[in-house]
């Protein structure tokens, strides 16, 4: 049966790529109301290929922001149903001068780390990509007639915008949208050597600030050295948020922070990760971080702080001499479990306000935000995706928290009562977010082959 469908997907596999390549020309940036069209242009290449791949039912939801595309195929009541959550959005391509191709116009070109080509293009490892091949994975076990569960999909456009309008979906559709697992391919493997299945995701916290001096921008001559520059005093209160020990010191920021027990430490920091490799990536001469934690710590059990912009004053050609009437920056936190958004929201900004000097006023924005997940390893599903990546990969998956945040999945849990597997397949080197994004044609059909096996264990597992 499995030999069917191998053989189906390397009968079709230049046809696999070359739809994902038609997917990733449509420049679907939800953050850019100018490319509403293409989001939308997005979301009905998606629905079509989900009819095209033996879908029954096929719907795309319109919402006050970008559309949900829905899909599934039902074969019996009494089969576990597996929903595949995705999204179709991207992030902006800028800084678009840094792409060495265009970030819309997809190339394969190999790389040190795929050898066998990686797609070049805005979305390609997140998520496109990824999504792509469970459209694929899924239409070539019902050419073979073995689908083995009952399936839907669920493929957003909102997901790199904070999932503004899935809640109240999932809310309003729990029928449509019951189900017996999740799964997701949004996450990275530690290697293409080395399988990880991601156990757990960041929660984030985001706020806005804005530092306020004098009313209006002033003759930095005339006035300098006697009155407060806001853009100073940013950077003073910036820099206070952390301590010798790179903690964060706003108080009762670490309160509720789950305290990981050593042994578990021990066993995450068995992951293999070279920290020499890390580092000649970056081009960084040395990490930087919390004390007492190793870097694989500190971007998975710990919590951070980061300045993610910042602007104010005078930022165009030569020199104009100005003492500018306001600061700005982002901040966001990455959040571990048991720390909550709005909390930490609430934290923040009494804080800032509290260190601001009586010479600036301080106004604090907070943005969408989103809770962490942690998700076990002893139930059926993970063992279902274990298997199955063990199989196709020939080694055991080591399971791995990652750093980002899908904010949508732990409301998943709440609202639709079902746990998410966190199956991805891109690597944390592929560029998400960055410029020249790629996606390695191994990862896209080492996805596509291990879907269906992670099916076939799942309805097994179930059965019993
Ligand atoms: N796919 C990422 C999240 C991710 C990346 C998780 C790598 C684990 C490893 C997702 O699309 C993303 O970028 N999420 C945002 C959330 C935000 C926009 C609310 C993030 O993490 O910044
Ligand atoms: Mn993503
Ligand atoms: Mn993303």
């Amino acid at each position: 049966m499995t030999n069917h469908i191998a053989a189906y997907i390397a009968e079709h596999q230049s046809r696999f790529t070359n739809e994902l390549l038609d997917l990733l020309k449509i420049p679907s940036v939800s953050a850019d109301p100018n490319y509403k069209t293409q989001v939308k242009a997005a979301a009905d290449y998606v629905a079509e290929k989900l009819r095209s791949a033996g879908a029954d039912r096929v719907e795309i939801f319109e919402t006050a922001g970008h559309p949900i595309v829905y899909g599934e195929k039902l074969l019996s009541p009494t089969l576990p149903t597996v929903l595949v959550y995705g999204h179709y959005d991207v992030q902006p391509a800028d800084p678009i001068h840094l792409w060495h191709t265009p970030p819309f116009e997809p190339v394969i070109k190999p790389t040190e780390v795929h050898p066998k080509g990686a797609i070049f293009a805005r979305g390609s490892a997140d998520d496109k990509g990824q999504f792509y091949m469970h459209i694929k994975a899924f239409e070539a076990m019902n050419a073979c007639n073995s689908l083995p569960c009952n399936i839907k999909f669920m493929i957003e456009g909102e997901e790199e915008v904070g999932s503004v309008h899935l809640g109240n979906f999932c809310e309003t559709h729990q029928e449509l949208l019951k189900n017996d697992v999740i799964l997701v391919s949004d996450t990275a493997l530690i290697a293409n050597d080395v399988p990880s299945i991601t156990v757990g995701l960041r929660g984030l916290s985001y706020v806005e600030v804005e530092v306020t001096g004098p009313n209006r921008d002033l003759h930095s001559g005339v006035y300098g050295g006697a009155v407060a520059n806001p853009i100073n005093i940013l950077c003073e209160m910036i820099a206070s948020l952390k301590d010798e020990q790179n903690r964060i010191t706003i108080p009762g920021f670490y309160n509720e922070v789950e305290v990981v027990s050593a042994s578990e430490r021990a066993a995450m920091n068995e992951a293999p990760f070279d920290l020499e490799m890390y580092q000649k990536d970056l081009e960084i001469a040395t990490v930087h971080g919390e004390t007492g934690y190793t870097t694989l710590e500190r971007t998975s059990i710990r919590p951070t702080l980061d300045v993610n912009g910042i602007w104010g004053g005078y930022i165009g050609e030569g020199a104009k001499t100005v003492l500018p009437s306001k600061g700005y920056a982002k901040i966001s936190m990455r959040l571990v479990p048991n720390q909550h958004p709005d909390k930490i929201t609430e934290l923040f900004a009494a804080h800032f306000k509290a260190i601001a000097p009586p010479s600036v006023k301080v106004e604090v924005r907070p943005h969408h935000g989103g809770e962490p997940v942690v998700t076990p390893t002893d139930t059926p599903e993970y063992l279902a995706a274990y298997k199955a990546m063990q199989q196709t990969f020939g080694k055991a998956p080591i399971p791995q928290r990652g750093g980002g945040s899908i904010p949508i999945v732990a409301l998943f849990e709440r609202v639709l009562g079902s746990k998410t597997i966190l199956m991805g397949f891109g690597l944390d080197s592929d560029g998400l977010h960055s410029p020249n994004e790629h996606y390695g044609l191994f990862n896209y059909f080492k996805g596509i082959e291990t879907i269906p096996y992670f099916f076939q264990y799942y309805a097994k597992l179930k059965q019993n």
